[in-house]
Parts: C-alpha cells; sequence; structure tokens
C-alpha cells in the first residue's frame, strides 16, 4: 500500500493506529506495520493517562519506542491526543482543581509533550472529540468536559496555541466521530472552525475518524455514511483552508457474515479513498489498526462490537479491503 501510494498518490500517507506491545512482541505484526504503511498513529501510548500518569510524572517509554519504530521503518509519527476528555488519569479526573489550575496543568501537559516530540512528530490531534454526541444532544454544543467547565470554549483555543508555541512548525489536528455526513454534527464541527479562525487560533485540519458500521443484526441494519457525502463535508472543510485527514477507519460488521457483505465492507474501504484522494488537501488515509488480531472492535469488546473491521484477519492474511484499497491507488 504504501509503495503504492507513493508512486501514484504522493501527497498521501497511508496510515494505521498502532500499539507497543504488538510492535515490539510480534514479528508478523511487526514487518507489516513497518512496509505497508507510511504514518503510525500511537493507539493509546500518549494518551494523557499513560504518558502523563502522575501530577509530576511523566512516562514517556512506550510513545519513545513507537517513534523510533517509525523512523527506524521511514514513517511519520501521526500525535494521538494531547486532549481528550476520556483520557484523564484519576489524579486529574478525581483532583479538586481550580479553574486556573486546570488551565496550568492543560497547558504544561500539552507543551511538554510536544516539546518532547519536537521535530520529529510534525502532526497532532491536539483536541479529540471536543463535541457532543449527536444521538444524546440535540443542542450540539462542546462536550461538558473538565475543560470546558473550567475554561468555557476557550480551551481550544488555549491547548491549540500552547501547542503552537512549544512546536511552530507542527501541524495542528482536531480529530471527531460522526462528522463525515451532511448533518448537524458536521455543521457544528465547520462552525466551531470558523470561531476558532476568526480568533486567528493556530489550526491546520481535522481528523474524520470513520468508524463506521455495516451488516444486520437484531438491532438493526447499518449502513455506512455515503463515501459522496464525505467527499463533500471534507471540502468544506478544505475550503476552509485546511487540510483533512481519515484518521481512524474501520468497518465493523454485524450479524452473519456473508460474501455480499464482505464485498460491500471492501467496496467501502475502497470508494472512501476513491472519493477523496483526488483532493490535494486530504493528507492521510489512517486506518484504526490493522488487523483483526488487535482489533479494538471484538466480539463483545469495549464498544460492544462485532469485529471484522479492519484489513488483515486475525492470522495477517491480507482480506479483501486489503485488495480493494490497492484498486484504488
Ligand atoms: C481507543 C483504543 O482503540 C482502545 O484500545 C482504548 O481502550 C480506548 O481508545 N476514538 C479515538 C481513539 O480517538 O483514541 C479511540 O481509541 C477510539 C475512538
Amino acid at each position: 500500500l504504501r509503495a503504492l501510494a507513493r508512486t501514484n498518490a504522493p501527497h498521501l500517507s497511508i496510515g494505521t493506529a498502532a500499539a507497543v506491545i504488538p510492535t515490539m512482541t510480534d514479528s508478523a505484526y511487526r514487518s507489516i506495520l513497518g512496509r505497508e504503511f507510511s504514518i503510525l498513529t500511537p493507539e493509546n501510548d500518549m494518551k494523557f493517562q499513560f504518558i502523563h500518569p502522575q501530577r509530576n510524572g511523566y512516562a514517556f517509554a512506550e510513545g519513545d519506542s513507537l517513534v523510533e519504530f517509525a523512523e527506524r521503518n521511514g514513517m511519520a509519527v501521526h500525535g494521538h491526543a494531547l486532549v481528550w476528555s476520556e483520557a484523564n488519569p484519576r489524579w486529574l479526573a478525581q483532583g479538586n482543581y481550580s479553574a486556573a489550575e486546570l488551565q496550568a496543568i492543560m497547558e504544561e501537559h500539552v507543551k511538554t509533550v510536544v516539546g518532547r516530540y519536537k521535530g520529529r512528530i510534525k502532526e497532532w490531534d491536539v483536541i479529540n472529540e471536543p463535541l457532543k454526541d449527536e444521538k444524546f444532544n440535540v443542542n450540539l454544543g462542546l462536550r461538558d468536559s473538565i475543560w470546558f467547565k473550567a475554561m468555557g470554549e476557550k480551551f481550544l483555543d488555549i491547548a491549540l496555541r500552547a501547542a503552537h508555541e512549544a512546536d511552530p512548525d507542527a501541524k495542528l489536528y482536531i480529530n471527531e466521530y460522526g462528522c463525515e455526513a451532511e448533518d448537524d454534527k458536521a455543521d457544528a464541527l465547520f462552525t466551531l472552525v470558523q470561531r476558532l479562525q476568526s480568533r486567528g487560533v493556530p489550526l491546520h485540519g481535522i481528523g474524520f475518524q470513520v468508524h463506521e458500521d455495516i451488516g444486520k443484526d437484531s438491532d438493526g441494519t447499518y449502513d455506512p455514511v455515503s463515501a459522496s457525502e464525505f467527499k463533500r463535508t471534507a471540502k468544506r472543510f478544505t475550503d476552509l483552508g485546511l487540510e483533512v485527514r481519515v484518521s481512524e477507519l474501520d468497518v465493523n460488521m454485524h450479524g452473519k457474515v456473508t460474501d455480499t457483505l464482505r464485498s460491500k465492507q471492501a467496496e467501502y474501504f475502497k470508494s472512501i479513498l476513491a472519493r477523496t484522494q483526488a483532493n490535494n488537501r486530504f493528507t492521510s488515509y489512517a486506518m484504526w489498526g490493522f488487523t483483526d488480531r488487535y482489533s479494538s472492535l471484538q466480539p463483545e469488546g469495549e464498544y460492544n462490537e462485532f469485529g471484522n473491521g479492519l484489513i488483515y484477519d486475525e492470522h495477517y492474511a491480507p482480506k479483501l479491503p486489503y485488495h480493494k484499497i490497492k484498486e484504488a491507488l
């Protein structure tokens, strides 16, 4: 994939999330990771609770080893994620901090982590999932995180400015899920970006997660957002001067896995790439892992998902989506 993209779509990185454990312990995993992808997103190892587990203590070993792995294999790293309400360590979530203390903690965290990898990590998800979820809120404001409660919407400005100060050359992203369709949540993200731009906040790109569901089970029928709809949404953002990336693509299968479903899934992986790659501000096509062996989508796993969502099976055989992605390149 990486070799094809370098020849046929040089503006485009092919990416995957990767975790430190299989990267260090599983040689089959490691060889595919280092060969097929040109950008690596640390799946968990740079999240707040792992990289900053104590008030005055950072744990950089795992992040460092992923960065070193990427460098040895000619890959870039997409840093993930500096400020995310779901990733707060206990000392932070349960501490009794004033608004001023929280602001200082956030700024110090962002500057320390970005500064640590200055010049080596050239793009960061500074803000992850700032919006409320469309399913539970009609009023699509920002999530009620500790950051939002302490600083209001300005927490975004403060975090992005701190990252920019720590590494003025890094590209700064907001990463969000469920904004691919032409709907209220995409509008909420769009108007948020416009407000940030009007305040002169450094922001260079938007990551669209593109976690999708497909198939049919007792809860219903699942159809992923159409790739042409996503193409139009992405263009609204590139028209604002931003880069966009697919940041966490996976296509989770529900119900009985049939050949029809397999081919639908594969066509979906292909169509997302085919529809977006012509846009030269579309910088990467990144998946949330590559093998069903370690996918966050597991039967009855954390997200109550059913799996089969990635492009290699659990024994590292490339699946249909892998071949379809090649066709699009
Ligand atoms: C997930 C990881 O895949 C899991 O291993 C972890 O337990 C929780 O986080 N949106 C994001 C990612 O931005 O960081 C999340 O990753 C998936 C949803």
